[in-house]
């Protein structure tokens, strides 16, 4: 392992660059994990070619993937947070007007936007469109390829699994419902991504991803998603995340079953 590469001034430098392009932070305890990452990565590959890499991430302050994969967090599975997806089921889908057009904004690998459509389904609304976005390519690709572990299965309620058919070790998202979802590379902190979905959403998804934020590109990611969202639509982040008096004043704050919602001013 190159040595200077866990020195103490590189590696803030490394966090610094990558807040900036991605919003994600780096305090003291994430910049731990960071410095693991970058050692298992330069340990796995030829050192001298890797290092250069990450030098020249530094130089040019352009993104790549082994960057990426190192520091994004691609945890996710299908109906997380079940008590929020009832509830957006129950009481926000019915104010929906058709089509039904829903972003999941962050979605690593897919498995939120294919539950939202398999909750439609669930409910009989076909006529619905659901995007999925996420800054890691590697992480669009397995989702748009609709197929995942047989171990996913467990997180599936049993009324759900008509949605999927089973092919030896895997699972693949049914076709009628892979046609409704589309995905796409975007980073929410560019203002530039956004630039051709002005009010285009009923309702967006952004959970567990603006934590690695810090304040500030929290704010630039919940301004760029609420550009997105129609009059009255919904802006959904996870169940244990609350939007920031600064950010709440694009939106009306609903609370139903406990769990907030924010509505669209
Ligand atoms: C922990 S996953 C959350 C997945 C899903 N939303 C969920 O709640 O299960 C966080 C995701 O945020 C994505 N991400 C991080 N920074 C991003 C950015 N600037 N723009 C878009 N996606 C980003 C990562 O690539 C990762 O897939």
């Amino acid at each position: 392992m190159e040595k200077d590469i866990v020195d103490r001034i590189y590696l803030e430098k490394l966090g610094q660059v990558i807040y900036e392009l991605t919003g994600n932070h780096y305090p003291e305890e994430r910049l731990v994990l960071l410095a693991k990452k970058i050692n298992a990565y330069l340990d796995k590959h030829d050192n001298k070619d890797a290092k250069f890499k990450i030098d020249e991430f530094l130089k040019t302050k352009t993104v790549f993937k082994e960057i990426l994969d190192l520091i994004t967090v691609p945890e996710t599975k299908f109906f997380r947070e079940l008590p929020q997806l009832e509830t957006f089921a129950k009481h926000i889908v019915p104010l929906l007007k058709l089509p039904i057009v829903v972003a999941s904004y962050a979605c690593a690998t897919g498995e939120e936007p294919y539950t939202i459509a398999m909750i439609l389904e669930e409910l009989n609304i076909t006529n619905y469109k659901i995007y999925g976005f996420d800054i890691n390519e590697t992480y669009i690709q397995k989702a748009r390829s609709g197929i995942y572990s047989k171990k996913i299965l467990i997180d599936i309620p049993e009324n759900y699994k008509k949605f999927v058919r089973i092919n030896n070790d895997n699972i693949e998202i049914d076709k009628k419902i892979k046609q409704k979802v589309d995905f796409k590379v975007l980073n929410l902190i560019r203002e530039e991504d956004f630039a051709s979905m002005m009010e285009r959403f009923d309702a967006a998804f952004c959970r567990n991803a603006l934590i690695y934020f810090d304040s500030n590109s929290k704010s630039k990611a919940v301004k760029n998603i609420a550009y997105t969202l129609k009059k009255g639509g919904y802006f959904v982040v996870s169940m244990t995340e609350v939007l920031n008096p600064i950010h709440t004043h694009m939106f009306e704050t609903i609370k139903i079953n406990n769990i907030f919602f924010y509505k669209r001013k």
